[in-house]
């Protein structure tokens, strides 16, 4: 975790959904050398996304071979079906979509109540006072600057100013929400996404698409210290 100096902190979460699967313990551990604070975990049900991913079995056997924490990004219909079982199997961090559950704070509860951190994510085209009230119950909220479904996709521009309003949002309710935002960031954009308040950068193919895990992880947080 990076430390600026008014106080907020930014954390790279490369997601391994962009790693080589055959050789995921090395994977991660290049990342954790490139200085990752975090491990983002998608999992999708070919429902909510129109893409499947991993689930419970490969997040257990995660958790067992890293220190890092593991932020399981549900991209899943009706998430407080499961969301609990995510941090029974080892996720630190669990995230739900606004668009996929009508009990939301029954399912950010939930997440809490079993001991992890409990996060609310919107969609590209999902307005940030659709978080109004869930807010307040959520330790982090993410904000898709892709459409969820793939890694490899290109960055919405406008997310930079949808983080910058989120960012006004929380500190006027005088809330400690951290923002996190995932899709298309790379050397080019990250520096914009921090500079609007983004805490918690997500990032796949910019980390594993090169061949050198460690040092894109290495450069991204470079690209984030400029601000300090
Ligand atoms: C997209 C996933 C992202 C994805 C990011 O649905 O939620 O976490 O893996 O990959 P990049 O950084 O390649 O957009
Ligand atoms: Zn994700």
């Amino acid at each position: 975790m990076v430390t600026w100096m008014n106080g907020s902190t930014v954390d790279i979460a490369p997601s391994i959904l962009s790693a080589d699967f055959s050789r995921l313990g090395a994977e991660i551990e290049a990342v954790a050398r490139g200085g990752a604070t975090i491990l983002h975990f998608d999992v999708m049900d070919g429902h909510f996304v129109p893409n499947l991913t991993i689930g419970l079995p490969v997040l257990k056997s995660i958790a067992r071979v890293t220190e890092l924490p593991i932020d399981a990004h549900l991209m899943i219909s009706e998430p407080g079906r499961y969301a609990e079982q995510f941090v029974e199997a080892g996720a630190k961090m669990v995230s739900v979509h606004v668009e996929a559950d009508a009990h939301l704070h029954r399912t950010l509860a939930s997440i809490k109540a079993a001991g992890a951190q409990a996060g609310v994510v919107i969609n590209p085209a999902t307005p940030i006072e659709s978080l109004a009230e869930a807010l307040q119950f959520s330790d982090y909220a993410l904000v898709m600057s892709v459409n969820p479904g793939f890694g490899g996709q290109k960055f919405i521009p406008s997310s930079i100013d949808k983080v910058r309003r989120l960012k006004r949002m929380i500190e006027e309710r005088q809330l400690e929400t951290r923002i996190e935002i995932d899709g298309g960031i790379d050397l080019a954009n990250i520096a914009a996404v921090v500079g609007a308040g983004a805490e918690i950068i997500v990032a796949g193919s910019a980390v594993f698409g090169g061949g050198n895990p460690e040092g894109a992880v290495r450069g991204l947080r470079e690209a984030t210290v400029q601000w300090v």
